[in-house]
C-alpha cells in the first residue's frame, strides 16, 4: 500500500493540490476503488498493474479530482457577463474570448457561452476555451449531455433555448453552442503557451484555487493577470474572492458575482511586466481602498504569513502562538495557524484552530471552507455540507 500511497500523493503534488485537501483516507479509498474496478484480487496485484500500465496514473488522479459543477453556478456571475456583453463588449469587431479553467464537465464553459450569446453576440464571434486535468470531465464536456440536476440555476427560458431534452431524461447542449467551446487537457501548473498567449475578456477560474498550494495559487494569479484583457473580468469562486490581491484587482459587479477587473494602479502585473511574487494571505496584502478600508495588517501577522508561505511552518506557528497569547487579532491568527497546522499534517490541530476562529467570528468564510475540507467524515459528509452552506450564506450579498 505504501508505494501506491506514494504514487497517489505524487499525483496530487503534480496537480498542485494542498496536501491537507486530500488526506490519506481519501487516497486509500480511491486506490481501493480502482483496485476493484480493475478486478485486481489484492492491492499488490493492483500496484503491479499500475507499473505495467502507466495510463492507470490518470485513472487514479481522476478518482481524486472533485468535478462538482453545475450550470449557472452562483447565477450572479452570469448575469454580470450578460450585462457586460451588452455594454462594455458590445462595440468591438474582434472576437469575444473566454477561458474556463478548470471547466470540470463543461457546465461552466457552456454557461459562459450562453450568458454571452444571450446579450446578442453571434456564436461565430465567441471563442470559449476550456481546460481541465480530468480526462473524464473533458469527455463529458465534449459530449455536452447532462442529467437534469446538472442544470443547476440555469433559468428555464435559457434551458429551452440552449439545451435539448432527450428521450432518456438527459439534456443535450445545442450543437452550435458546443462548437464555440474548445476543450483541452491541461494542468493549471503548466498552462499551454497557446492559451496564455491570448487575452481574455472573460477568465473564469472558480472553485479550484482554494485547493491549490499557496505558492501555486500565487503563480497562477500572476499568470491570470497577464492573460486578462484590459477590459476583461476575472471570476473566481465565493471562497476565493477573499484571496484576490487588491493591489492588482478590484471588484466589479454585485458582490455575489465574485468578479474582478484590473485595478488602476501602476503595480498591477501586466503582459511583459512579470510581477514580484506576493503573498496570497490576507495578512500580507495591502488593505482595500475606499470606504471599506480596514486597518493595515499588523506586522507580526504578516511576518507569520510570509514564513508560512515559504514553508517555514515551525517558526510561523511559534510566532502565531505568541500572538495568540497576547491581545491580538485572534481570528486571523487562528485562521493562519490552522493553515500552518494543516500544512504540517496535524489535521486535528488545524480543525481546532478553525473551530476557535469560528467561535469568535461565526461567518469567517475561509475557516468555514477549510473546516469543511477537513471534516472528520470526509468533505462530502453531512457536517462538511453544513459548513459549506454556512460559508455560502456568509458569502451571500446582504
Ligand atoms: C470543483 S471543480 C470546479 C469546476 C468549475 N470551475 C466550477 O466552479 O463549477 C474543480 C476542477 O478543478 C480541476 N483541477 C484540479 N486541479 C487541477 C489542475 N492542477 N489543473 C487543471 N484542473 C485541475 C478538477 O479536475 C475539477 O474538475
Amino acid at each position: 500500500m505504501n508505494a501506491l500511497l506514494e504514487l497517489a500523493r505524487a499525483l496530487c503534488d503534480e496537480a498542485g493540490l494542498e496536501p491537507s485537501v486530500v488526506p490519506d483516507v481519501h487516497l486509500r479509498a480511491a486506490l481501493k476503488r480502482r483496485q476493484l474496478i480493475c478486478g485486481a484480487p489484492t492491492l499488490e496485484d493492483y500496484a503491479a498493474r499500475c507499473v505495467a500500465r502507466p495510463e492507470e496514473r490518470g485513472e487514479i488522479l481522476d478518482e481524486l479530482l472533485v468535478r462538482e459543477s453545475w450550470f449557472f453556478r452562483d447565477q450572479a456571475p452570469y448575469e454580470l457577463l450578460t450585462a457586460l456583453a451588452s455594454t462594455r463588449w458590445c462595440n468591438q469587431d474582434r472576437p469575444l474570448r473566454a477561458l474556463s479553467a478548470p471547466c470540470a464537465n463543461g457546465e461552466e464553459a457552456y454557461s459562459i457561452a450562453i450568458a454571452l450569446a444571450e446579450a446578442g453576440h453571434s456564436l461565430s464571434r465567441l471563442q470559449v476555451s476550456a481546460l481541465d486535468l480530468s480526462q473524464r470531465g473533458l469527455k463529458a464536456a465534449a459530449a455536452g449531455r447532462y442529467e437534469a440536476r446538472a442544470l443547476g440555476q440555469l433559468p428555464a427560458p435559457l434551458r429551452q433555448r440552449w439545451l435539448i431534452p432527450t428521450a432518456t431524461g438527459h439534456y443535450l447542449v445545442h450543437a452550435a453552442l458546443r462548437e464555440c467551446v474548445q476543450y483541452q487537457h491541461a494542468n493549471l501548473l503548466a498552462l499551454p503557451a497557446a492559451l496564455t498567449a491570448q487575452r481574455y475578456q472573460v477568465l473564469c477560474c472558480r472553485n479550484a484555487m482554494i485547493y491549490l498550494r499557496p505558492a501555486v495559487r500565487r503563480r497562477l494569479l500572476e499568470q491570470w493577470m497577464s492573460c486578462l484583457a484590459d477590459d476583461g473580468v476575472l471570476i473566481v469562486g465565493h471562497a476565493e474572492a477573499a484571496l484576490m490581491p487588491s493591489r492588482w484587482l478590484r471588484p466589479v459587479g454585485p458582490p455575489g458575482a465574485f468578479a474582478f477587473e484590473h485595478a488602476p494602479v501602476d503595480a498591477a502585473p501586466r503582459r511583459n511586466a512579470p510581477p514580484q511574487a506576493r503573498s496570497a494571505h490576507p495578512a500580507s496584502r495591502p488593505p482595500p481602498q475606499g470606504p471599506t478600508r480596514r486597518p493595515v495588517a499588523p506586522a507580526p501577522l504578516a511576518e507569520a504569513a510570509a514564513l508560512a508561505d515559504r514553508g517555514r511552518y515551525a517558526p510561523a506557528a511559534a510566532l502565531l502562538e505568541q500572538l495568540l497569547a497576547s491581545d491580538y487579532d485572534q481570528v486571523e491568527a487562528l485562521y493562519l495557524l490552522g493553515l500552518v497546522r494543516a500544512a504540517e499534517g496535524d489535521v486535528a490541530a488545524a480543525r481546532r484552530c478553525f473551530t476557535r476562529a469560528l467561535y469568535l467570528a461565526p461567518a469567517h468564510q475561509a475557516s468555514l471552507e477549510h473546516l469543511a475540507l477537513l471534516a472528520p467524515d470526509g468533505e462530502d459528509s453531512a457536517a462538511a455540507r453544513r459548513l459549506r452552506r454556512r460559508s455560502a450564506h456568509a458569502a451571500a450579498p446582504e
